[in-house]
This record gives structure tokens, sequence and C-alpha cells, in this order.
């Protein structure tokens, strides 16, 4: 049996940054559904990007939802910066703390949509209690800080374990999964009941003529 299209989301991590604007055109044309949008502190992970100034400036450019994961902590702080200029969904790491249930509260008080980020440690029980108050999960199949890194199939059961909870739950919760997407891990995700995949190398790769292609290739790899 095939899985439920799912909704692609290209990481803009492997965009062009001396032509974000056109990336941004570029990838909604080629028929992505979100943004993803990757912000990193150097503290809660290894790595520096960008923060609220860069997404308002992309937030005019295109209609898609922008899907903003924050590696970032403490990410309370930021959470109205990154909601005024223009994020969608805003998604944070239990480790980022202090109080996960307070920081998906004020997300949605925001007016965004609330995510919890699953490093490749982090149990599914992380969001046990949570479960009212989360719209989206998000499983990283690699350790996050960095495009470009290989899948880890021991995120696939997770993945089971976290659909099994939303359908316990009754409640629509988008399970999307980031790191290492291909079409041939993307199967894997999609039969595992993911229902949003992130990817950054395999959409941005071949330059912007190849960007339709690479989409559909995982829009279709269930
Ligand atoms: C890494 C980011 C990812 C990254 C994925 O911490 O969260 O969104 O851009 O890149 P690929 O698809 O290259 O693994
Ligand atoms: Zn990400």
């Amino acid at each position: 049996m095939s899985s439920p299209t799912p909704l692609i989301s290209p990481s803009l991590l492997s965009a062009d940054f001396a032509r974000l604007g056109e990336e941004v055109r570029a990838i909604e044309a080629a028929g992505a559904d979100w943004l993803h949008f990757d912000v990193m502190d150097g503290r809660f992970v290894p790595n520096i990007t960008v923060g609220p100034l860069v997404l308002a400036a992309i937030r005019p450019l295109t209609a898609l939802p922008l899907d903003v994961h924050l590696m970032i902590e403490p990410a309370d702080p930021h959470l109205e910066a990154f909601r005024k200029a223009g994020a969608d969904w805003i998604t944070v790491h239990p480790e980022s703390g202090p109080h996960l249930n307070r920081t998906l509260k004020r997300i949605r008080e925001l007016g965004a949509k609330a995510g919890v980020a699953f490093d490749p440690s982090t149990p599914p029980e992380a969001v046990e209690w949570m479960m009212d108050e989360v719209d989206l999960l998000l499983v990283m199949s690699i350790n996050p800080g960095f495009g470009g890194q290989s899948f880890m199939t021991s995120q696939l059961r997770k993945i089971e374990r976290l659909r099994g909870m939303i359908e316990a739950s009754g409640r629509d919760i988008v399970l999307e999964v980031d790191g290492g997407v291909t079409p041939e891990t993307a199967r894997l995700c999609l039969s595992a009941g993911a229902t949003a995949l992130v990817a950054g190398t395999a959409v941005f790769r071949g330059g912007p003529s190849a960007y339709a292609g690479n989409i559909a290739a995982l829009r279709n790899a269930g």
C-alpha cells in the first residue's frame, strides 16, 4: 500500500545564500509545500546560521508556510521575534529548556503552530504529556548542526512509535523527518508513518533546473 502524499519542506541551509531571494522563489516554483528555516546559535549546536532578520527578508517573497527549526538555547526570549518575522511553524528542542510546556504554549499564544524536535537520543516519551500542546513532531535522523550528513536508520523505530502516539491522541499532528532525507530514505520514513519531509542536500543538488525533479522524487518516494 502506498503512503499518503507527504509535505516537502526544503531546508534553505543548502541554498546559495548570496542569491537567497532567487532561491526562495525557485523553490516555491518547483513545487515545495513549506520552507524549512534552520536557526543555529553556536551554543546549542556547533554551527551558527541565521536569525529573524533573514527570515523577515524572505517573508514577502513567498506565500509558502515558513517552518522554523530553532536549534538555540534558550529559545523563549526569541520566539516573538521569529513570529513577527513571519514564522508559521516554530519547532524547539526539549533540551533547549527550561520548560517545554511553557514554550509550546507561548508559541501558540503568538499565533504560530508549535513543534517539538527529537535529537537522535531524545526518547519519544519526551512529548508523552504534551500531546495536546503540539502541532508537529520533528524526528531528527542526524545530529543537529549541519546539512549533508547520513541518515540514521535507528530513528525509523522512533517515527513508528510517534506515529502510534499520534494515532492514540486522535489529534492531527504533523510527523516530520529532518536529516539525510533522500528518495531512498524518504521511502523508509513514509512507511514508518512520516507525513512531512525536510531535505536540504537532496533538494538543492543540481541547481535550480533540478529542483522540481528533486522535490517530485521525494514526494513520490512512498
Ligand atoms: C540540520 C538541519 C537540517 C539540514 C538537513 O541540523 O536541521 O534541516 O539542513 O540537511 P540535509 O537534508 O542535507 O541532511
Ligand atoms: Zn532542520
